[in-house]
Order: C-alpha cells, then structure tokens, then sequence
C-alpha cells in the first residue's frame, strides 16, 4: 500500500555490524515507505554487504510498526528518482552473500517485493504481508509477479494479486512465502537468530529468481487461461488484473531477466491508465473524508451506548452495525408486536451468518445479549447517542424527538436517520439543538459503508466529532453534509434520474438505460436499483412533494403509472421488470413498455432513438451539474466528497473515481458543451451550475477545490 512517510530522516536506513551480520535497519517514520532515501538506503547495504570480507549475510529489518508499509505517497506523479525499486531489489537478490528479511507489521506492495527478493525471510505472529496493487489499478512491478509463484506457486501467488488480500505470518509460512515464523515481538532479533543460524548451517546464497515459475509448463498454462477467464469476468472491464496474469504468463517462456522487464513495462502501461488515477484518487479520497474540521477542533463526546427508535428495515440494521461494533444497544419501538418485529428483524442478520456457518450460536447468543428492546422511551435515559429510524414523515420526528428531550440524559447526542426532512426544523422543536445531528445510513445499514453526517445549523462541534468518532468505530466512510432536501447523495441522485426518467419517456427503454449504466460500470442500473428498494419509497416521496413542484418543471408520470398497478418491484413481483417466481434478476415486460409508450403519447412525445453513449452523457452530466451545485452550496466541503458519496452510497464505479474525478477525467469544458446542449431542449432542467461555469472559464478542474490548502 501506498504509505505516508513525514521528514527526510537523515539517514533512512542504518547499518551496523552484529558480529558477521550486516544488519540493514529501516528507520523511515511513520511506516517505513520506500521513498527514494530508503531505496538508496537499501542498495548501499547490499553493495556494503558484499564489499566486506568480514561481513558473512545481510539481515533487513524494519524499526517501529512495521518491515515496508509500500510505496511512498509523496513520490506519487513525480518523476522517479534512482535507484528504481526493481534494481534494488535484483540488487537484493544477487548478493554474494545470504540475506535475510525480518518482517513484522505490514510488508506491502513493495515491501514485500523487497522481502521476497531477500534469500530467506522469517515473519513474526504480527506480520501483514500483501500485494495490494491491484486496489490501486497497479500491479507488482518490482518482481512480484516473477517471485511470489516461484515461492508460493502459481495459484496462491495470483490470488494474493488479484484480491490485494493481506496473509498472516503462519498463512504466508504455509504457502512457502516465508521460511520460519518466530515468537515474540522483537524483529531484530529474530532475524538475528535466523542469521546466525544460517551462517552455522552453512546455508547458501538462495536467489528465488533463479527457481522455475511453474515444473509443468503446459499445465501451468491451462490454469492461467482458467484463471484469466474467470479474472475477466470477475473484474468486468478493470485493466490491471488481467495485466497480473499477463505478466506471469510472460514468465513461463521468458527468461527471468526478461520476464522482469516485461512486469516493468505492463505496470507502465497500468500507471498510465486512467483507471490507476481513478484507483488513486478514491483510495485518497476516502482517507481525506474523515478530516472533517470538527473533527480538529472538538473532542467526540463519550459513546459508551446507543438507543435506536424504530426497528424497521433501517432501524435493525443500524442495531445490527452499532452490535457488530461491539456496543450494546437499545431499541425502542411503539408497541410489544412492532418491537418484536424490530428484534426478529435483527436476529435475522444472525441467523443468516450461523446458517452459513460464519457465526457460531454462541457468537451469536454474545452478541444479542448486548441488545435490549423496550416500548417505552424511558429505556433510552442512559443511552450516549440516540438514533432515530422511524417513518419519514414531520409529525412523527417531532414527536419521537419530544420524547427523546424529555428522557435523554445531559449530553447525549440526538441523531436521525431521515432521507429528506429538514433536520433543523427537527433540532428547533427541541429544547436542545446543539445535541442534534443527522446521522444518515444507506440500506443494508449494517453493510453499505456510506454514513452521511448532516451537520445542522445548531449542533455543537463536539457532536460532529462523536459522529465522526461513531463511524470509525462502525467502520463506516464518513462524509460531512450539509442539510438541504436529500442532503449530498439523494439529492444528486434525484437529478440524475429525473434525465432518466425524461430520456425514457423521450425514447429510451429502461432496460437500454440499465445496460448503458452497467456497460460504464455500475453493478445496476437506476430502473434495477428502484425494483430493489421498492417502487412504493419513491412514489411516496413524489406525492409527498406535488405540491411543491416548479409547475413549468417537466413530470414524467411512468413510474406513477407503474406504482399504480401495485407494481413496486422485487418485493411484487414486478416492477420495471417482471420477476417470475421471486427470481432476483429481472426479465424486461413488454407491458411495462406499453405502459411507457401510452405515457409517450399522452405527453405528446414523438420517440427518438438513444446510443448508448447519448444515455450516459445525460446521465452523467445531470450527475456532475447537481454535485457542482452541493459543493457551492457548501452542502459538500469539496467535489471528493461528492465522490465518495457515489463510490460508496450509489455504486459508481470505483475505477472511475466518482463523478467530479470523472468528470475531470473527461473534461470539465465537455460536460459544459453536454449540458448547454441539452438545455436547448429543456432550459429550466439543464441550467449549467454557476460553479462548472467558473471553473471553466477560469480552466480549472474540480480537483484544484480538493486541495485548497495547496
Ligand atoms: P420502516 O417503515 O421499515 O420502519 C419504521 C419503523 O419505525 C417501524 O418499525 C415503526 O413501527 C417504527 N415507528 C414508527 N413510529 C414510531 C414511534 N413513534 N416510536 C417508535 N417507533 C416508531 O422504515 P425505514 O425504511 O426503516 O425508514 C426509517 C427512516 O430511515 C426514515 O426516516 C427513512 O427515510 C430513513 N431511511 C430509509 C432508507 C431506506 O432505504 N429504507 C435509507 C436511509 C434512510
């Protein structure tokens, strides 16, 4: 992984004589990152080991948390400086002399190429040692993919670079990555141990370069293309993995020398392609959202305990989350049967697991002991943090929050999980609003990772922070929102399918439109996604604001049409698709279509024809113009947290970034011509946001408001 390294110690890789061992120390804060003074560090070592005829083997050892956390973030996009880390670790190799890796703590991407380079490596329990690269659309390129089949065989290696996953010491022993693994908790002198145990054995030199890829050639083949069919299908259009099996293809005929060259140069190819920059920013991105400034200047109240009020589908899956964390939880709910349906809700989740057998029953019995459920509000009195999860609707919330000021204690913090209301009106009907906070999860609660923190105009910044703090403990992506109807995600989200709604009435099917949305790289398409959630959601919220609708604004009345059937998706049967049978993967109704094409006639539309490439330009771009507007409006701090938004709520695809990152992947200037294009057509719908207008006229992309410090 990509590390952050602070300062230029002085001397990023120490060497001192341990009797005939040369012990190479890494001492490069915080994680030892492979910048360019450790690279230089490590060669000098090799070069020193081998120059000194007192000096019998080399051990490599990292100081503080870890051997190599991986590359360094600060060289990122920079021009490399020698020495490059696949001459320091050939370097590594062809010493005369035995050398030994120590690894404990995280040996990643590249930290792990330098260890494999070593002649012998011993881990301790602590030890986290990965190939990572392909999160970042990377892959090895200092050796990796030629050394780790040669020491772990063909198909383990390629798991390891195929899922980025992290292996244990005794998982890496067991596989051949590692030698030995070592008790205790001090590096240094177990690799110490190894050494002189080696020298007393008279161990030699044990260069993995120069073992066979794989005994068996043809079969090794077979399994590849196996493996590349299946990667393809898999990665569904991802550009490094397929590099991965490429280059350790390459090394069954190719001599090693040759076979590194050629890694060189598909990982080249990989750091040139737009889905790196993609992988890149969102892994950032998704750091930078946590830092929000509350979180600098206010220290989180305690939140020892949660209460959560309602237990319907969001409620008991923000129960279930809160337990996973290890909190316990308390759940209230209007009457004795809707509270038994709260708890059979959350048992559900359990149940699942121990049937699938990856929780046992007395895991299970642990966890739910840390649950309680209660009709009366007065359960919540000691509760730190309160979430509410009840029906969408104002007169409710008041109500729900009238009872919560009445028996939470000083300080708790009061947090609701509302899709659209207005939570500074929920904080004013309290005699608290500093307290109150909108916490906002997406479905499933205890497994979508998005958590909007909609920060209301009265809330002190210490509740911000626990909110933050609340994440983190749930393992959430936090983003800071700002309230407005559907805050960043939804409202964004209703732009983008009102273009869909019109281009369906204009002319496209929404089974063309679902294809095209794949095609760009979404796991479903918007008419799939509202078949999932239900129909009946949305149809609620349509009627709920009809009466506040611009009148010149077009309306398009297909989904009502559908709605009015009782045709609210999965949950139906039919939707914008028919499920036969309860099947989960829809087949396109024709009656759907006639429906459509009535509504076309009725709004007098004559149909027109739509590519592929016409539907995501008006997707994308009501996308990228509503996500200007958020961050104007400071409803986002910044167009990164709009992406994260849509990586981790909306299922945009990863590679591309999010939106703004895509959009400045494409050009702000074309999104622009996109949008005045289509308001020829409809000039109240596609107003170009202020914002996307300043930006280019002043050539500046959405990326330069991530870095405003810079
Ligand atoms: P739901 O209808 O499944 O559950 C609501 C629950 O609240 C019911 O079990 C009901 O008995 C309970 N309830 C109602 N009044 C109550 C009261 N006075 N005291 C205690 N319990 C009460 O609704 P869902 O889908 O869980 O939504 C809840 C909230 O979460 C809404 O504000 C919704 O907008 C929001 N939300 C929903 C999402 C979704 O995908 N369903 C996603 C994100 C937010």
């Amino acid at each position: 992984m990509p590390a952050s390294s602070s300062g230029t110690a002085a001397v990023a890789v120490r060497t001192r004589r341990e009797g005939a061992v040369l012990v190479a120390t890494i001492a490069h804060p915080p994680v030892n990152a492979l910048s360019v003074e450790v690279r230089r560090g490590l060669l000098q070592a090799a070069e020193a080991a081998d120059a000194d005829p007192e000096i019998a083997a080399l051990l490599l050892v990292g100081e503080g948390r870890g051997f190599i956390a991986g590359a360094d973030i600060r060289e990122f996009g920079k021009p490399p400086l020698p020495p490059s880390l696949p001459e320091v670790c050939n370097r590594i190799e062809a010493c005369r002399k035995p050398v030994i890796a120590a690894i404990h703590g995280p040996a990643l991407g590249g930290g792990l190429e330098v260890a494999m380079a070593a002649h012998y490596r011993v881990a301790l329990a602590d030890a986290k040692l990965g190939l990572p690269e392909v999160q970042l659309g990377l892959m090895p390129g200092s050796g990796g993919t030629q050394r780790a089949p040669r020491l772990m065989g063909l198909q383990p290696a390629l798991e390891l670079m195929l899922s980025g996953r992290h292996l244990d010491a005794q998982e890496a022993l067991e596989c051949g990555l590692v030698d030995r693994v070592a008790e205790g908790n001090d590096a240094l002198a177990a690799g110490l141990a190894y050494a002189l145990q080696l020298l007393a054995t008279r161990a030699p030199v044990r260069r993995t370069g120069e073992g066979v890829l794989a005994a068996d050639i043809e079969s090794a083949r077979a399994t590849l293309k196996g493996i590349a069919a299946d990667t393809a299908k898999k990665t569904r259009g991802l550009f490094s993995p397929l590099k991965i099996v490429e280059a350790v293809e390459a090394g069954l005929d190719l001599p090693f020398a040759e076979a590194l060259r050629n890694e060189r140069q598909l990982f080249l190819q990989c750091i040139d392609s737009p889905q790196r920059a993609g992988l890149v920013h969102a892994f950032f991105a998704e750091r930078e959202v946590a830092k929000a400034p509350e979180t600098r200047s206010a220290k989180p109240r305690p939140l020892a305990s949660v209460g959560v009020v309602g237990g319907g589908t969001m409620g008991a899956g923000i129960a279930v989350a809160v337990l996973d964390a290890g909190l316990p939880v308390t759940m209230v709910e209007r009457d004795e049967a809707s509270l038994a349906r709260g708890r059979a809700n959350v048992e559900k989740v359990y149940d699942g697991l121990v049937k699938r057998g990856r929780m046992t029953p007395e895991a299970k019995a642990a966890v739910l002991a840390r649950f309680a459920g209660s009709t009366s509000y007065d359960a919540l009195a000691g509760a730190d943090l309160v979430i509410e999860a009840v029906f969408e609707d104002m007169a409710v919330k008041h109500a729900v929050f009238a009872e919560l000021d009445r028996v939470a204690k000083p300080g708790a913090v009061l947090a609701t999980n509302t899709s659209y209301l207005d939570i500074d009106a929920i904080a004013a009907g309290i005699s608290r609003p500093q307290d109150v906070i909108g916490l906002h999860f997406f479905s499933p609660a205890n497994i979508m990772k998005l958590l909007e923190i909609v920060v209301p105009a009265k809330v002190s910044a210490d509740v911000v922070a626990t909110a933050f703090e609340l994440a983190k403990k749930l393992k959430k992506v936090p983003v800071r929102a700002g309230v407005c109807d559907g805050f960043i995600g939804n409202r964004i989200l209703a732009r983008y399918r009102q273009a869909a709604d019109y281009m369906m009435e204009d002319g496209a099917s929404p089974y063309q439109i679902d294809e095209a949305v794949r095609a760009f790289g979404y796991p479903m398409g918007p008419y799939q996604v509202s078949d999932l959630a239900g129909g009946d959601i949305g149809w609620a919220t349509r009627k709920r604001k009809a009466p506040t609708r611009d009148p010149r604004a077009r309306y398009v009345q297909i989904a009502d049409r559908i709605c009015e059937r009782g045709w609210f998706g999965q949950k139906t049967g039919r939707g914008y698709y028919l499920y036969p049978e309860g099947a989960r993967t829809g087949v396109p109704d024709p009656e759907v279509l006639a429906i459509i094409d009535a509504e076309r006639q009725r709004a007098g539309v004559q149909p027109r024809r739509f590519g592929a490439d016409d539907i995501l330009r008006r997707y994308l771009a009501a996308m990228v113009n509503e996500g200007a507007n958020v961050v104007r409006e400071r409803i986002a701090l910044r167009p990164l947290d709009v992406d994260v938004t849509f990586l981790y709520g909306y299922g945009f695809p990863r590679f591309r970034g999010g939106p703004m990152k895509y959009a400045d992947t494409i050009g702000l200037d074309r999104v622009l011509a996109d949008i005045r294009e289509f308001a020829q057509e409809d000039p109240l719908f596609w107003q170009p946001s202020p914002l996307l207008v300043e930006l280019v006229t002043q050539g500046r992309n959405f990326d330069s408001l991530n870095h405003p410090a810079d």
